[in-house]
């Protein structure tokens, strides 16, 4: 798989990285098969991906513990570079966090310490000053954000955060006209999160009518009369991945791979066709005219929201 340098550090990752949300078994994915998630880490890993993104939160913890399992064979786990995440705390419990979470990955280092979700009503100086000296204390090799603003951006910036990881896809466009262009004259790489919008742009809900449930339910992106716009949308990705021979979600990947080369995807699956069908966006190559098209369709959707708005209708206080 290509493999690019993670913004300003020293790592090189493969330019999809695996995320383990649905491999914690709650949050609303509902019960996961430990073995099964396993397997499709080390075929991914075998198969040239070496980006894995986690979160204390996803599951408890035990998504990590999984990833933990998973990378505990050979040297697997000096070949994968893998994130976590930790929501905005009191900076007193980052170090604590961050120590429980290496048990869980079996490991003494996580290659990057994201702040998962900045909290306006604490100090975020304080905050990336604590998740720095994980990195001095060599428990974390580079530090990154998620959820960030401009504004927060640019305090992340100044302590050296190499990621950020939001919200973005075809039909969600947050970070377009500040935070993208910030990051890539600062060097900071983007890990787009939902890259897929959960499923929306794989023709799943515009070529077959497949129920929303689960953490769907809680996506704005599924609610009408949003939704009825998304399947519009989607059905637009639908007309070019067919013309070209392609699938939907490698079309929806291709378009977010040809908006910038900083741009790293972070894919959900349960399903190792899923992940195969997607490591195949990296050989669709969407004329301006396709880009165009895409990105005017999901844009329709997107001017249905403000740029306060967040993809589960939630953020924290
Ligand atoms: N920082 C944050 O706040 C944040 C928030 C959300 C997510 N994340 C990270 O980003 C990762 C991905 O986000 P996500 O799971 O929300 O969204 P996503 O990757 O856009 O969507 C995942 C969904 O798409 C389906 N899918 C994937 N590839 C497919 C294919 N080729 N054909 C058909 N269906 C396909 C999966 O189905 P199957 O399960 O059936 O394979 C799954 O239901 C998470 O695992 C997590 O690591 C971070």
């Amino acid at each position: 798989m290509e493999m690019v340098k993670l913004g300003n550090s020293d790592l090189e990752v493969s330019r999809l990285c695996l995320g383990t949300w649905n491999m914690g078994g709650t949050e609303g994915w509902g019960p996961d098969d430990d073995e099964r998630s396993i397997e499709l880490i080390r075929r991914a890993q075998d198969g040239g991906c070496n980006f894995f993104d986690s979160a204390h939160g996803y599951g408890r913890g035990h998504a990590e513990e999984v990833l933990g399992r998973a990378l505990a064979e050979g040297d697997r786990r000096e070949r994968a570079v893998v994130a976590t995440k930790l929501v905005h705390c009191d900076p007193e419990r980052v170090e604590p966090s961050l120590d429980a979470a290496l048990q869980r990955l079996q490991s003494d280092y996580y290659d990057i310490y994201i702040v998962h979700w900045p909290r306006p009503s604490l100090s975020l100086d304080e905050f990336l000053g604590k998740m720095c000296q994980m990195k001095e204390k060599g428990k974390a090799r580079e530090i990154g954000v998620s959820n960030f603003n401009l504004e927060q951006a640019q305090v992340a910036a100044r302590y050296g955060a190499v990621t950020l990881q939001p919200p973005y896809n075809v039909l969600w466009r947050i970070i377009e006209p500040e935070v993208l262009p910030f990051c890539r004259r600062s060097g900071i790489a983007v890990t787009p999160y939902s890259p897929l919008a959960q499923g929306l742009l794989t023709g799943r809900f515009s070529r077959t009518t497949e129920q929303t449930t689960g953490i769907r339910t809680s996506n704005l992106l599924f609610k009408e009369p949003v939704f009825s716009k998304a399947r519009q949308a989607a059905a637009v990705v639908d007309g070019v991945a067919d013309r070209l021979g392609a699938t939907s979600s490698q079309v929806a990947l291709a378009w977010l791979l040809k908006t910038d080369p900083i741009i790293i995807p972070i894919v959900g699956i349960s399903k190792w066709s899923h992940w195969e069908d997607n490591v195949g966006a990296l050989q669709v190559e969407l004329s301006d005219e396709d880009y165009e098209t895409i990105s005017a369709a999901g844009l329709e959707v997107w001017n249905m929201f403000s740029a306060d708005d967040t993809m589960w209708g939630w953020k924290p206080d």
